[in-house]
């Protein structure tokens, strides 16, 4: 894509503003949901950014259609994401008018053709790769609703507001008929819902990012709600969270409460913190400004042993640390990480000693540092997330703070400047419904990929490559 909707907003940094709190909002569900309408409303309401990724999905389709490319093509159907030019126009609330390469597409992207195409086409991880890329830019700044199937999942683990909005498939058909009367269409009830069920089934069996509830949205049934009614619930949970927000913010200027350190930790955290800047020229990139009087968990990709001072030397704050019990037979090393707050785990099985000290240690305020794929990896690709860091972020209630770590496999090649050394802090990942959210091994699991897509988020903007998404 070489054009994009806001293109004042691609590499620009977000700002420290105290007076405002950015929002992304996620909104998810199947098809017929009500997504769509009440995305745009919520928007207008807040003076968001509209973002509808479906029509991303279907633009990629009707080009892939109109250039007789077959749709079953993963690698020509990916090279077309990667070369097309969306833009939305028209910004003030009504449906946006959608241009491909310059033509007018916003009927065609909605054609029965289109519709029955897109599922596969959005199925192809290079095609979900090149719209993610653009869709997390465009909410890079917050102030933004993005509505989609893998928003609050894949797309913007760490959005502050995640939605996902379901009906029972006869409304939902019953919905799609009318808007489709509308147009002349002249379908029975029974092929719309058959069609529905099928683009539900697909979606949420596809294995790249299907169709899921984000572990912590809140979920909105629309079935026997008015528009109005759904927007407002929105609405309401956006003012919540930004309630919530404001008031664990620290005023500006004012004492973070959760950044005391012992004197001993401090004083190696200053030495750490010299030796990677000077000595290794360490940079630090932070979208979380660690400016919320909150502890958290943070959750950062493994590669090397000097993953934990670089990342502890960034944080001015008090870490403990999740280490692997072999360390601490290390002569001089084994008492000084005691020292320094580490839990010794077993790395082989789930330790049920290490989570409780690890949980006590959380939920007494304190902030942790984790690997969530539980060792050091040996590529440089990230791996899966084991069920820690999904028990301990959903028992603790704690957000979680997704830590990029570059340069840490080639300390030498840092050394001698060959190679950058990059530690990069995401936004927090908060629960948008804390109160619904439970602790099952499933909501574990899939939170843990959520972490890990925060990271591959993070990933993509310091080591871009062709993988992405
Ligand atoms: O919301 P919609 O009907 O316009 O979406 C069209 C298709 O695009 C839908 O069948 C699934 C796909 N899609 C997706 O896979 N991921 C998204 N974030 C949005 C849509």
């Amino acid at each position: 894509m070489r054009q994009l909707t806001l293109p004042d907003q691609i590499n620009s940094q977000m700002k420290h503003d105290p007076d405002t709190i950015h929002l992304a909002v996620a909104i998810d569900g199947p098809a017929g949901s009500g997504k769509s309408t009440t995305a745009r409303e919520v928007a207008r309401r807040l003076g968001y950014q509209h973002v509808d990724t479906g029509a991303m999905y279907r633009a990629v389709t009707w080009k892939a259609l109109d250039s007789d490319t077959d749709v079953n093509d993963s690698m020509a159907v990916g090279r077309l994401a990667y070369e097309i030019d969306i833009m939305f126009v028209n910004d003030d609330g009504s449906p946006k008018q959608v241009l491909v390469d310059g033509v007018d597409v916003t009927d065609a992207i909605r054609s029965a053709e289109v519709t029955r195409n897109v599922s596969v086409v959005s199925s192809h991880p290079a095609v979900r790769a090149a719209m993610v890329r653009i869709q997390r830019r465009l909410a890079r700044r917050g102030n933004v609703v993005l509505e989609g199937r893998d928003i609050g999942t894949v797309v913007l683990p760490s959005a502050e507001v995640k939605i996902y909005l379901d009906a029972s498939s006869n409304e939902r058909a019953r919905r799609r008929l009318k808007e489709m009367e509308a147009k002349g269409s002249t379908s029975s009830i029974e092929d719309v819902r058959a069609d529905i069920e099928r683009r539900d089934s697909y979606d949420s069996s596809r294995e790249t990012s299907p169709l899921r509830i984000p572990v912590g949205a809140r979920v909105v049934d629309t079935t026997a709600l008015t528009i109005d009614e759904q927007v407002n619930a929105v609405v309401a949970t956006v003012e919540r969270v930004r309630g919530r927000l404001a008031a664990a913010r620290v005023a500006p200027g004012g004492q973070n409460p959760v950044t005391r350190e012992k004197p001993f930790y401090r004083f190696v955290r200053l030495a750490a913190w010299f030796t990677a800047r000077l000595v290794f020229g360490l940079r630090v990139i932070d979208e979380d400004r660690d400016d919320y009087a909150e502890a958290y968990l943070y959750a950062a990709n493994h590669r090397s042993n000097g993953d934990p001072p670089v990342v502890a030397a960034a944080r001015e704050r008090e870490l403990a640390f999740l280490a692997k019990e072999s360390l601490f037979d290390v002569p001089l090393l084994g008492p000084l990480i005691r020292k320094l707050n580490s839990i010794p785990t077993a790395r082989e099985r789930f330790d049920r000693k290490a989570v409780r000290v690890a949980l006590k240690w959380l939920q007494e305020g304190g902030s942790l540092l984790m690997f969530p794929e539980g060792q050091r990896s040996r590529s440089l690709e990230l791996g899966e997330a084991k069920a820690g860091v999904g028990y301990l972020a959903l028992r603790s209630g704690r957000p979680v703070v997704p830590v990029f770590i570059s340069g840490t496999e080639d300390l030498w090649g840092a050394l001698f400047r060959q190679k950058k050394l990059t530690v990069a802090f995401g936004r927090p990942m908060r629960l948008t419904d804390p109160e619904n959210t439970g602790t099952s091994s499933e909501s574990c699991h899939e939170f843990g990929k959520m972490v890990m897509a925060a990271l591959a988020a993070l990933q993509d903007e310091i080591e871009p490559g062709p993988r992405a998404g």
